[in-house]
């Protein structure tokens, strides 16, 4: 039986977590994190909201409490389970309000979410099996409770010490692209003064960004990569937050994400046509890339096969000077494998690119993670062309499955890939630049295959285990509570 330190109790407030509900990268974080720090003694447990969708074969009602929500006081359940196949407890809230993550006004609904939350540490802590010492909150969607934490204690009057100052705070940026705003009317529903709000006069009125209350009110901000970490004090990577994020440099740092070895293995992975490991990832390989080609119709010949798995999100995922450099690229003598699901726009592009190129390109506009799965292990290369990326995390599942990834020096990927070692590595953001780093890979792969095979070995023998970013976040709240 693992004793966990007790002096270090840890709550994560999320929206999503995968095995439950997961709509993206947060929801590999928000499970694989814990379960990482619980193996470090760290006892983490998660709240998220109980969406109808979520099933679980084993759930308790473990309290109720009362949240004062738009002049009603409403009635909130809070349940508990284990997150499916860990140890990791999870605290679930239900609500008429937080039965669907898409309906009604999402703003609104992760407000009262963090509202409730808060409400259960201040006034029944026992129900999240005890009062955490530190509140790890994710994204936009939790952000608010920092400040509901910290100001409502300053509202009851009682001593700046005791409560707020025992419950530290963290809120953890995974995209800063999405800042959860709301009118200023907000304020009244939460029964809050609108002078403790950043307020922003815009063409719609008076509104508020709970990321911002976020970044104002938490005693550390984290971000999944040490170099987002930096990009986001700028300009160009600061989504008009930049000036609040650079105020708190001091306490602003980055951490990269891990991916999980168990569920991304080449060596134990259901779905590929072959498993392989260390030994044989290049008899391996091959055989995951003539299945593919097979499963997609394309041509069995022996040429460099480029895959992409994704959302198709213009203003993040480098859509744009992707679709412009296969257009240079597709004639040229390579099959492109495109997977994720985006704006109609694009997916007719795409769409338009395989009637004109069928022996050499495919688009698949779904999510499909059996097909992710036969593109990690059968392409030859993963581009990864973001305008911006905090971490990402199929650079590092394509490398652990021996594939190269090409993709811009920005975030987590100018952390994780190291150009002409484990990758290529192209700086401005254009379709020139993209181009010439897919030829240059090209290049080598037609011309080396030695060097090739040498360098997927040396993706594959990296460590992007959670325990390395396990061990930093444990650092990180070692040193918050000692500054106490
Ligand atoms: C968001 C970011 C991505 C990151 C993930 C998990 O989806 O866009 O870069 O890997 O969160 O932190």
């Amino acid at each position: 039986m693992v004793v966990y330190d007790n002096y270090m109790r840890i709550l994560f407030v999320t929206s999503e977590v995968a095995g439950l509900y997961k709509l993206g990268g947060l929801g590999d974080v928000s499970r694989s994190l814990p379960v990482a720090l619980r193996r470090l003694r760290v006892d983490v447990r998660v709240v998220m909201p109980y969406y109808k969708k979520i099933q679980l074969s084993s759930v308790r009602c473990v309290g109720r409490i009362a949240v004062d929500f738009d002049g009603k006081r409403e009635l909130v359940f809070v349940f508990v389970s284990v997150i499916p196949e860990t140890s990791v407890p999870v605290y679930l809230l239900r609500h008429p309000k937080l039965d669907e993550y898409h309906e009604g006004e999402i703003v609104e609904k992760f407000a009262f979410f963090s509202s409730s939350v808060a409400r259960v540490i201040e006034y029944a802590p026992d129900t999240f099996g005890g009062r955490p010492d530190i509140v790890h909150c994710h994204d936009w969607h939790t952000a608010l409770v920092p400040l509901l934490l910290g100001e409502r204690n300053k509202l009851r009057r009682e001593k700046e010490t005791l409560e707020s100052i025992r419950t530290k705070t963290i809120i953890t940026i995974h995209n800063l692209l999405y800042q959860g705003t709301a009118p200023i009317t907000l304020a009244k529903k939460l029964h809050l003064p609108k002078s403790i709000f950043h307020i922003l006069q815009t063409k719609k009125g008076q509104t508020i960004k709970l990321f911002r209350e976020g970044i104002e009110h938490a005693d550390i901000i984290s971000t999944v990569s040490p170099t987002y970490a930096k990009e986001m004090l700028t300009g160009d990577y600061g989504q008009h937050i930049n000036d609040a994020l650079s105020r708190r440099k001091a306490d602003v740092l980055g951490i990269l994400n891990g991916i999980n070895g168990e569920i991304w293995d080449p060596v134990h992975d259901k779905f590929l046509s072959v498993r392989y490991g260390k030994n044989d990832v290049v008899s391996g390989k091959a055989a995951n890339k003539e299945y593919l080609q097979k499963t997609l119709v394309l041509p069995i010949t022996k040429i460099p096969l480029i895959g992409f798995v994704g959302r198709l999100e213009v203003r993040q995922k480098g859509i744009d000077i992707l679709i412009a450099a296969l257009e240079h690229l597709l004639p040229d003598g390579v099959q492109v494998i495109i997977l994720g699901t985006g704006p109609k726009k694009v997916k007719q592009t795409l769409a338009a690119f395989e009637t004109k190129y069928p022996e050499h390109f495919k688009f698949v506009p779904t999510f499909d993670e059996r097909l992710a799965r036969r593109i990690y292990a059968g392409a030859d290369m993963l581009v990864v062309p973001s305008k911006f990326e905090p971490c990402g995390l199929t650079q590092m599942i394509a490398m652990r499955y021996g594939t190269i990834p090409v993709v811009r020096k920005t975030g987590g990927l100018a952390d994780s890939v190291v150009d002409g070692k484990t990758g290529f590595v192209f700086e401005d953001y254009n379709e020139t630049a993209l181009l010439a780093k897919l030829k240059e890979a090209v290049t080598l792969w037609t011309s080396e295959p030695k060097k090739w095979s040498h360098m997927a070995l040396r993706c594959m023998r990296q460590d992007f285990s959670w325990t390395v970013s396990a061990k930093k976040y444990k650092k990180v709240y070692q040193r918050l509570l000692i500054n106490t």
